[in-house]
């Protein structure tokens, strides 16, 4: 066994002495957008940690729970806290729970960012399902060997996020009466945002929206055959030529208050899911 499958072994085996849930749909939340957790029935929380390989977050806005529960019938796991590359954490580190969602039983995953707006047809507090991305990082958590028992050593991207699953949020939108946008994600390092020169050149070359997270799990997600939604909560305009300074407590207020409007889409999203 390679030490990678030994280490999703050891994690396993301690989540399955606290709980023996086999959730379907896995949910990755991100800066600001803990509140989808009031959602969940018949919660069992286990704090990162406590898990034996899990990363713990050093954000302040991020909580470090793994949670249990149910939503709209439908069996989930919520990662309440996720890891970027900013606190020091290697990619491979921040995919890690990916893999072992997979290893619970989960098909489908749903994430959620909060990001700066370049279109400049998107406003501040919109939400926008993330149609593809561009990974610049300056890194990639496949790096080195391939665990083939995993998922290939070459995988595809042509669907990187879900058409299907894209298709089933503009419909729960549509109904709801929430306004969806949708484009191109960049993923940037970070923790500085960017210049007026960078927000240009990034909208130059196709995004529509620009964070630090989310692109390290949708690969890992898509190495091992899982199908992922993501949204992004569009926290600022990163507008070169208009472009106002943008802070923290800022990011975090607009976050907080476009997120019913996300939680709504997720929700209704997973109601309609196949069982
Ligand atoms: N860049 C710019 N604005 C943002 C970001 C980012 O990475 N995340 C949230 N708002």
């Amino acid at each position: 066994m390679t030490e990678l499958r030994n280490q999703i072994a050891q994690t396993l085996e301690f989540i399955r002495t606290k709980t023996d849930a086999k959730p379907v749909i896995g949910i990755i939340l991100g800066t600001g957008l803990g509140g989808f957790v009031k959602e969940i029935k018949k919660k069992i929380v286990i704090d990162y940690a406590n898990i034996p390989h899990f990363p713990v977050s050093t954000v302040e806005s991020h909580q470090g729970k793994l949670i249990f529960g149910t939503l709209a019938g439908k069996k989930i796991v919520v990662m309440q806290g996720r890891f970027h590359l900013y606190e020091g954490y290697s990619v491979k580190q921040i995919s890690y729970p990916v893999r072992v969602l997979k290893f619970l039983g989960v098909e489908n995953i749903l994430i959620s960012n909060a990001a700066g707006a370049l279109n400049p047809l998107f406003k501040k507090g919109d939400v926008m399902a993330i149609s593809d991305h561009i990974n610049l990082l300056g890194d990639n958590p496949l790096i080195g060997p391939n665990d083939d028992s995993l998922g290939p050593r070459f995988p595809d991207m042509s669907d990187a996020y879900s058409k299907e699953l894209i298709a089933l949020a503009e419909e729960a939108a549509l109904d709801l009466k929430i306004r969806l946008q949708k484009g191109v994600y960049v993923a940037l390092q970070g923790p500085n945002l960017e210049t007026k020169a960078e927000y240009r050149f990034l909208r130059t070359i196709g995004a529509d929206a620009v964070g630090m997270s989310t692109v390290p799990e949708d690969i890992i997600a898509v190495h091992m055959g899982i199908r992922v939604l993501a949204f992004s909560i569009l926290t600022d305009e990163c507008f070169p030529d208009a472009l106002q300074p943008t802070h923290l407590e800022e990011v975090l207020k607009v976050a907080t208050k476009a997120e019913p409007k996300m939680t709504a889409i997720m929700k209704e999203v997973i109601k309609r899911m196949k069982p």
